[in-house]
């Protein structure tokens, strides 16, 4: 035999081992080069976790933590969160004539429909049998009270929450769009 027969030999049966050996765990991904690429350290949000008394990765924030540009309501959707925030709630924004156009805008897109353009509670959804909303300036609250007398806190918990038949814009305007459609409801309270 010569040499290069028996390297060849050599060669051949040790490819084969590591084939052979390498295919026995089908789960096992074999050699990795680099695994730190595949096995990262942070845990994801659905993993076990040894770090935390509940053994969970997510955990809830604090009690009383609010986030970062976050702006708390901590009114209840109830009559009694709805006269509290009459109290304590007051607007975030100056009544100057660029937040009174903008919630103008806003409040034709988004309340016109049913309370009317100029707030009668006239708008076009009430004439295909939509019950028609009182008016802002002469009706009465449901809840009591004259409409023109609604204050910031009782409007603003009326736009986060809805009322009975009307939803609740919370998705659709964030705080300070709301806020800019109070500006424009006082102004239709004194029409
Ligand atoms: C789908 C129709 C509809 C839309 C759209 C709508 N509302 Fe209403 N809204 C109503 C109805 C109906 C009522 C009367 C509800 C009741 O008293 O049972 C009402 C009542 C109100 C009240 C009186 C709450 C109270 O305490 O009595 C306010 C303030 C109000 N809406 C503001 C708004 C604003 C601001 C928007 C736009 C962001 C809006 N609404 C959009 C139907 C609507």
């Amino acid at each position: 035999m010569n040499k290069y027969k028996v390297l060849g030999i050599a060669v051949v049966t040790v490819v084969t081992a590591i084939v052979a050996s390498s295919c026995k765990n089908k789960r096992s991904p074999g050699w990795e080069y680099a695994p730190n690429m595949y096995e990262k350290i942070a845990f994801d949000p659905d993993q076990a976790n040894p770090n935390f008394k509940d053994g969970k990765t997510a955990q809830l924030p604090p009690a009383g933590t609010t986030p970062v540009g976050f702006t708390r309501f901590d009114y209840p959707k109830t009559m009694d969160g709805y006269n509290q925030a009459s109290i304590e709630v007051k607007s975030i924004l100056a009544p100057t004539a660029k937040n009174m156009e903008e919630g103008k805008a806003l409040f034709m897109t988004f309340c016109s429909p049913c309370h009317g353009k100029t707030g009668e509670g006239d708008g076009i959804v009430t004439t295909h049998g939509f019950p028609p909303p009182p008016s802002y300036s002469k009706g009465q609250s449901s809840r009591g009270g004259a409409m023109k007398d609604l204050t910031d806190g009782k409007i603003y918990h009326t736009i986060t929450y809805g009322l009975n038949a009307m939803g609740s814009y919370a998705s659709q305007l964030n705080p300070e769009e709301r806020w800019k459609v109070v500006l424009y409801v006082h102004h239709l309270q004194t029409l």
